[in-house]
């Protein structure tokens, strides 16, 4: 059977990843996926590089549109990155009749209803594995192999940059900016950052998951995306005391009152493997009502980590290209007609534990006046430590664990704590999961 002709669109790090890789393994590929997968036309504004990169064995153009408009290409990988050109490209190869495979997290994730929409309409596949945890192959665990299950909750480390950060802070007990140009020095962290070290990048990912995990559209603009820009080195120190790490996670959960979809960091119990995941390294947490908890992990970024998550799509297209489009798998894992739209929570209605900071003079009473605001907001108080006021202060840090109460109960009660004559500045509230 004659080879499935791709053309791709962008040829940097995951674009030659997959060039070199497709190459390299080429017989077993084409073992596993019936014929052979072919790259034949790359599209890039740097021709001369691209032809650098693929060593002159394919055509290059720098119009893209040459290679969505090609009749001979089967398959098209979008590799662009963006949801400006990205998604008319995308969706103009898509009203071509071609299957696209895309790494493009914020275009799935902002524009994903669309673009899977224009796709079921015309019959073709657009397959997004490297748009989260780059190599780990999440989406087709979430979206196939834990199909028989009612997924409860899904907890990830889906940003490297951020991971890599915190791990460093930790271990070397810095602050976040100073780690932050180390990691851009080392070229961990992009020239501009913002999306990574803001939430954004792993909101992206979560949305997606837990589009796929609860059969949900995918709706990034309600999705709760915070950052670890203003976490402090004290607080690592603290929550590690107490016997937690401090990870940026995205959390996506379902509860009797809708889904509960949130990026921000996060206290994990010490203990949990997902609290040892350290560097640049992504894993997810998948709870499950049969198989229980399952944990993937793996790199999380990457030029051939990506590469093999883009070739699976290439695979998994070419053995279902022939296929009634009926009988694919659907791009959300639930049939189009089968999807709910179950109210993503506002934060305020979010449920879990807290971490809090205070800064408080040392004076008889302080402590009972906390306690009193937290007990008539019927917060429990799991755990706390406060420190003797260094030598010459009178002043000291109180930190205090929850159990698990509504956001808007820790919100009005840390108002109240902050009206307090003997609390210095704002209380510090970080959030905490047992994961359990
Ligand atoms: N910038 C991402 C990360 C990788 O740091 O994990 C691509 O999504």
């Amino acid at each position: 059977m004659k080879s499935i002709k791709v053309g791709l669109l962008g040829i940097g790090t995951v674009g030659s990843g997959t060039f070199n890789v497709l190459k390299r393994n080429q017989q077993e590929i084409a073992a596993r996926a019936g014929r052979g997968i072919e790259i034949t036309m790359v599209a890039d504004l740097n021709v001369e590089r691209a032809r650098e990169l693929t060593n002159g064995e394919v055509e290059v153009v720098s119009d893209a549109n040459l290679v969505i408009n090609n009749p001979d290409i089967d398959i098209v990988i979008e590799l662009i990155g963006g949801y400006g050109i990205a998604k008319d490209l995308v969706l103009k190869a898509i009203a071509n009749g071609k299957h696209v495979v895309t790494a493009n997290k914020a275009l799935i994730a902002t524009h994903g209803n669309e673009i899977f929409k224009a796709a079921q309409e015309k019959g073709v596949i657009v397959a997004f594995e490297a748009a989260v945890a780059g190599g780990i192959p999440i989406i087709k665990a979430l979206r196939e192999g834990l199909t028989a299950n009612r997924i409860e909750w899904i907890a990830g480390i889906i940003n490297g940059t951020t991971n890599f950060i915190l791990s460093e802070m930790r271990d070397k007990g810095l602050d976040f900016d100073v780690v932050l140009k180390e990691a851009q020095r080392l070229g961990y962290a992009e020239a501009d950052p913002t999306f990574d070290i803001e939430g954004v990048d792993a909101a992206h990912k979560l949305t997606i998951m837990a589009a796929i995990a609860f059969g949900i559209p995918v709706q990034f603009a309600k999705a709760h995306v915070e950052g670890i820009t203003s976490l402090q080195a004290t607080d690592i120190r603290y929550a590690e005391q107490l016997g937690y790490r401090i990870k940026l996670l995205g959390i996506a959960k379902r509860t009797a009152a809708g889904v509960e979809l949130r990026v921000h960091p996060t206290l994990v119990p010490a203990s949990r493997l997902i609290a040892n995941v350290e560097g640049a390294m992504n894993a997810v947490l998948v709870r499950g009502d049969a198989v229980g908890e399952t944990l993937y992990y793996g790199k999380g970024a990457g030029s051939e980590p990506t590469a093999s998550a883009v070739i699976a799509d290439l695979v998994d297209i070419t053995r279902l290209a022939t296929a009634d489009p009926e009988h694919r798998v659907p791009h959300l894992a639930f049939q189009p007609d089968a999807m709910t739209d179950i109210q993503i929570l506002p934060m305020s209605e979010i449920t879990t534990s807290y971490y809090l900071r205070m800064r408080v003079t040392d004076e008889t009473g302080v402590l009972a006046d906390v306690t009193r605001i937290l007990a008539d907001s019927l917060i429990s108080i799991s755990a706390m430590l406060q420190k003797e006021p260094a030598e010459g202060e009178t002043r000291t840090d109180i930190i205090m664990l929850t159990h698990q109460t509504q956001e808007k109960n820790v919100e009005a009660a840390i108002a109240k704590i902050e009206a307090l004559a003997t609390v210095v500045g704002a209380v510090t509230k970080i959030r905490l999961e047992e994961l359990n």
